[in-house]
């Protein structure tokens, strides 16, 4: 097992691909924290891994609350003493909204999610990581949107371009003068539940999308394999680098 011993958190584990990386990171012999904003399903996900005869507890948490993010680091340290993996996968989507019509709200929750929440949670783990001989991990969930312009409308776009500048500061700072490495993964399509978020597309946004063309989409777990290969000794010279898992969407 890849990841015997090991202590992670998984945001957004109740879900798609969050749900995907905890039960794989069970399977793989780490201790899981499943945390989500849904109760409900953090149960369904807690029970799949003990019942596969994996380690997990879970704790409801909104990743853009600072007090619901400390706690959430709290019971990995309290419960299996020590936090030596986090994976910052929740996220939520806007609709495609081009700049010139995204509200104040929208925005500002889609920074919340995807940025501020990812930045709280790093903050949090690494000052429990840089305390640990052994260091830690940080994986982010960001996206082909995080790399090109056309895969989300403004708010997602510039949250995970930024989710992907805030991975590389972590790896050249804590990485290079610590042992503490940050990757990021950026999927292509996946199926999950995500899409059924996209109430109402903006016209201009899926325009733009379309002329990127379109890709394959993945089954949650092939991205869950390469967050145990980030988050496994055997990428332990991987640091700082963004893994695209997009079926080679953006190749062509
Ligand atoms: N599905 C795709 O095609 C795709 C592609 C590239 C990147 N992504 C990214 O992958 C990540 C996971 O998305 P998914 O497709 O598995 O989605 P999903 O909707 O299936 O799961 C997301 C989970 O996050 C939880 N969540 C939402 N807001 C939260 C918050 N504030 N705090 C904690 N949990 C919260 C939801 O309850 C849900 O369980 C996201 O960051 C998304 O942007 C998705």
């Amino acid at each position: 097992m890849k990841l015997s011993g090991k202590t992670a958190i998984v945001t957004g584990a109740g879900s798609g691909m969050g749900k995907a990386i905890a039960v794989l990171f069970g399977q793989e012999g780490a201790n899981v924290v499943v945390a989500d904003i849904n109760q409900t399903s953090i149960n369904s996900v807690v029970d799949e891994i003990n019942a596969k005869g994996g380690q997990a507890t879970g704790v409801v948490s909104n990743v853009a609350q600072q007090e619901d993010v400390d706690n959430m680091i709290r019971t990995a340290v309290d419960t299996f003493h020590s936090l030596d993996v986090l994976v910052n996968n929740a996220g939520v989507m806007d609709n495609f909204t081009p700049v010139g019509d995204v509200t104040d709200k929208l925005w500002e929750r889609v920074l919340a999610v995807n940025l501020t929440g990812p930045f709280k949670a790093a903050r949090a783990a690494i000052n429990v990581m840089k305390n640990q001989e052994s260091g830690g991990v940080i994986i982010n969930n960001a996206s082909v949107g995080g790399l090109y312009g056309a895969r989300g409308g403004a708010a997602y776009i510039a949250a995970k371009h930024g989710l992907i500048g805030l991975t590389k500061n972590i790896a050249a700072t804590y990485g290079s003068f610590g042992n503490i490495r940050a990757n990021a993964i950026a999927p292509g399509g996946v199926n999950t539940n995500i899409q059924s978020t996209i109430t109402e597309p903006h016209e201009l946004g899926l325009k733009a999308l379309t002329a990127a063309g379109s890709g394959p989409s993945a089954d949650p777990v092939q991205i869950a394999r390469v967050a145990v290969f980030l988050a496994s000794n055997d990428s332990d010279f991987v640091n700082g680098d963004v893994i695209k898992a997009d079926g080679g969407w953006t190749a062509r």
